[in-house]
This record gives structure tokens, C-alpha cells and sequence, in this order.
């Protein structure tokens, strides 16, 4: 049998109750194959934080890059939470997992699903995908401030993009577009933003030339924000930086019935390092602890990392499981777990026996 490591980390708020039906769904998958996925649990986010003043260890970074794939739940505690002023979770864990493990391409797919209460009308078929750039843009952390607290204040966040970053991730935006339905967006906002849009114009310029077949256009990003609203079945693939991608994806899962829908994975391409799957949402501490989160983004994010590591009958069979499931949505409320069980018990699997063991880091 094939082994796969998995690094889990369900995080704060409802990221374990949205990770404990996504393992449910895994097992589930897997089970009767030949595929053993071997986990490993680790406890970070703000929970951590506020029991030991770690956020992210060395010793946590290393142990997590020897694992073949990371699926993470949703990390940060309330926004403004004056106890985790000095953790800053986002950046010191989130980002840095991005970061070290250099996931350059941030997928975020959207798909509006039959029968799926979207708040458009007659949204059409919305199967649209998202390529973000996930290490440089605004969030490097390039910036700083002088005079805080001050009138005379300036503070300044500073966006990198560099002729290698921006090229690796419109290169791999072009490949998905030649697979898909060869139509590429650049979204950026060439118009005010002039050097960082310069640089990511010519960039697609050029790599268009060795994708003749793939139809590229460009719009800025507030444009981008209305098309995605009034049109979002024109949209194939777009290309754009770590912060409009951000912004974007929000909107698109909300488009596609709901920010509890989105799934992502953060990709190393490459293959140096783990790839991690999470879904798009945050720790939702408004309703964390009632089992009212819809866990389906993180199903979804397991099926980008089934597909990821090649497992692709197992990723189309959650796939599968999920619109099943979403087409018959009426409205009755069902708790996280109902929505985790109901899902799980669509795959064919062995009923028993998750094909699993979790050890504790
Ligand atoms: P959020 O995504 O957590 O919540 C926004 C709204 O969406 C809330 O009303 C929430 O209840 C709802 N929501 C989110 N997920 C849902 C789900 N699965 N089912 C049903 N409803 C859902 O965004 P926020 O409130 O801005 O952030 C909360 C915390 O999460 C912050 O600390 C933020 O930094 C962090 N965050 C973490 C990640 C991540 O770990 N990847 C992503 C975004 C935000
Ligand atoms: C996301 C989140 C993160 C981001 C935050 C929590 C750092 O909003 O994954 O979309 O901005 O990338
Ligand atoms: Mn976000």
C-alpha cells in the first residue's frame, strides 16, 4: 500500500469542527484502497498561543515540511481580541506556513452547483478558477511606521512582486487555463498601481506567446468586481496578486452560495515542499462551538489534496458526493457533523474501519 503523511491542523473556532467531518469524507475515500493516509494532529492558532505563547515553533515548521500534505481548518481567534494583539496568528502562523513552504500559487476554484441557493438569480454556469499569487504582493510584510500614534504618523505596507514570483504563477495560471476552457484574466489594477502592473502585464504578454491557444484579457480589479457579479459564467481563469486574489475569492464564494462552499489549496508546484488545503474561510468565531458551520469547504479542500497527490478517482468521488448532497439542500437546518456524516455516507468505501491512525505531535 502507498502511505501518505498528512500534517493536520484544525486550528481555532470552527476549523476542528469543519476538519472532523473532512476526515470523516478522507477516510471514507480512501478506504478499501491501497492509499493509507498516516496523520499527524498538531495544536496551533490562537488556542496555543494562549496556552504556551507559541504560535509557530521551529521545531513545529520543520516536523510539519516532512509531511507529503498539510490540510489545515481555519486559524485566528475573535478580530480584535486584545489578548492576541502581540500573536498576530495570521501572519506568524498562516502566512509563515505559506511562506516557508513557498506555496507561489493560491488556487481557489468557484463553481455555482445545481440546485445551490446562490444569491444571484440566474447565475448560469459559474465554473470559474482563481489563481492567486501566495508569497509576495502587500502581504511580505515589507512596511513599517514612524511617528505612531502621532498625527504625523506614516505607515506604509509595501507590495513586492518580483519578475521570477510573477512569472512562476502566471506560467502555472496559463497551464490551467490550456486545460481548461483556454480563457486567462489578468486582474490587477494597471491604471493606478503602475509598476507592480506593468511588470504583471508584460509578464502575461510574454508567457501568452507560448500559449497561442488560450484567450487572454485583462480587467482592473474594481471592474473584476462587478463582471463577477453580473457575469461570472465568462470567467475561466483568472490571474492576479496575493491581496485582489484575497478580496476576490471572498466574493466568489459568496457568489457560489456561501463563504462555507470555497475550498483552496496552497501549492508548492514544484514539489520541495507540502501543499497545504484549507478552506477559504476564516475561524467564524460568531458561531464557532454550535456545529453551525457548513463543513463543506473543507470536504472540497480534501478533494484538492486527493487530486494533488494524484488520487484522482478518490477526489472526483468527493466531488461527486458533495454536489449529490448540495443538490438536495432544502433549506432544513442540519448541524456540522449531519453535514460531514451525510456526505461520508454517499462514498462507497468500506462503511467501517477508517483506513487511518493519528498520532499527537
Ligand atoms: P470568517 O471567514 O471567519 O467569517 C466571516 C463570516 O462568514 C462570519 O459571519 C462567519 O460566521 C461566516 N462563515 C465562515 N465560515 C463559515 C462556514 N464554514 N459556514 C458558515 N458560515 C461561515 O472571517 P472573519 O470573521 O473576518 O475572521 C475570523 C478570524 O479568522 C480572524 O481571526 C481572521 O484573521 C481569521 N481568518 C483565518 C483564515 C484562515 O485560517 N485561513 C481565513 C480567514 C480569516
Ligand atoms: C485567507 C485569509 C488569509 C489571507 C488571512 C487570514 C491571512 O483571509 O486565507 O483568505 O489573507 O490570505
Ligand atoms: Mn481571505
Amino acid at each position: 500500500p502507498r502511505t501518505v503523511t498528512l500534517a493536520l491542523i484544525p486550528g481555532d473556532g470552527i476549523g476542528p469542527e469543519v476538519v472532523a467531518e473532512a476526515e470523516k469524507v478522507l477516510d471514507r475515500a480512501v478506504a478499501g484502497s491501497d492509499v493509507v493516509f498516516e496523520k499527524t494532529r498538531f495544536q496551533l492558532g490562537a488556542g496555543r498561543f494562549l496556552e504556551t505563547g507559541d504560535v509557530l515553533t521551529d521545531d513545529d515548521l520543520e516536523a510539519i515540511s516532512r509531511h507529503d500534505a498539510i490540510l489545515l481548518g481555519a486559524v485566528g481567534g475573535k478580530p480584535g481580541d486584545p489578548r492576541l494583539k502581540d500573536a498576530n496568528i495570521e501572519r506568524g502562523l498562516l502566512l509563515k506556513l505559506r511562506f516557508s513552504l513557498d506555496h507561489y500559487v493560491n488556487l481557489r476554484p468557484t463553481r455555482v452547483y445545481p440546485g445551490v441557493p446562490s444569491p444571484l438569480r440566474d447565475a448560469g454556469e459559474v465554473d470559474f478558477l482563481v489563481v492567486r499569487e501566495g508569497t509576495e504582493g502587500p502581504y511580505v510584510g515589507n512596511g513599517g511606521s514612524i511617528r505612531q500614534g502621532t498625527p504625523h504618523e506614516i505607515a506604509n505596507e509595501v507590495s513586492v512582486n518580483t519578475a521570477y514570483g510573477v512569472e512562476r504563477v502566471v506560467r502555472f495560471a496559463f497551464e490551467k487555463a490550456a486545460s481548461r476552457r483556454k480563457k486567462l484574466t489578468l486582474v490587477h489594477k494597471t491604471n493606478v498601481l503602475v509598476f507592480a502592473g506593468s511588470l504583471w502585464k508584460r509578464t502575461v504578454d510574454a508567457v501568452a506567446a507560448d500559449y497561442p491557444d488560450v484567450a487572454v484579457d485583462y480587467l482592473h480589479v474594481d471592474a473584476a468586481t462587478i463582471f463577477l457579479v453580473t457575469e461570472p459564467a465568462k470567467f475561466d481563469v483568472i490571474v492576479t496578486d496575493n491581496l485582489f486574489g484575497d478580496i476576490l475569492t471572498d466574493l466568489a464564494g459568496a457568489i457560489s452560495g456561501g463563504i462555507g462552499l470555497a475550498a483552496s489549496g496552497n501549492i508548492n508546484p514544484d514539489g520541495t515542499f507540502p501543499s497545504m488545503f484549507e478552506p477559504v474561510h476564516g475561524s467564524a468565531p460568531d458561531i464557532a462551538g454550535q456545529q453551525k458551520a457548513d463543513p463543506t469547504a473543507a470536504i472540497l479542500s480534501v478533494a484538492l489534496l486527493l487530486d494533488h497527490l494524484g488520487l484522482a478517482e478518490a477526489a472526483t468521488a468527493v466531488t461527486a458526493a458533495v454536489e449529490a448532497d448540495i443538490a438536495e439542500r432544502d433549506g432544513t437546518p442540519r448541524t456540522t457533523a449531519e453535514i460531514g456524516d451525510q456526505i461520508a455516507a454517499r462514498l462507497n468505501g468500506e462503511a467501517s474501519a477508517p483506513a487511518s491512525n493519528t498520532k499527537e505531535h
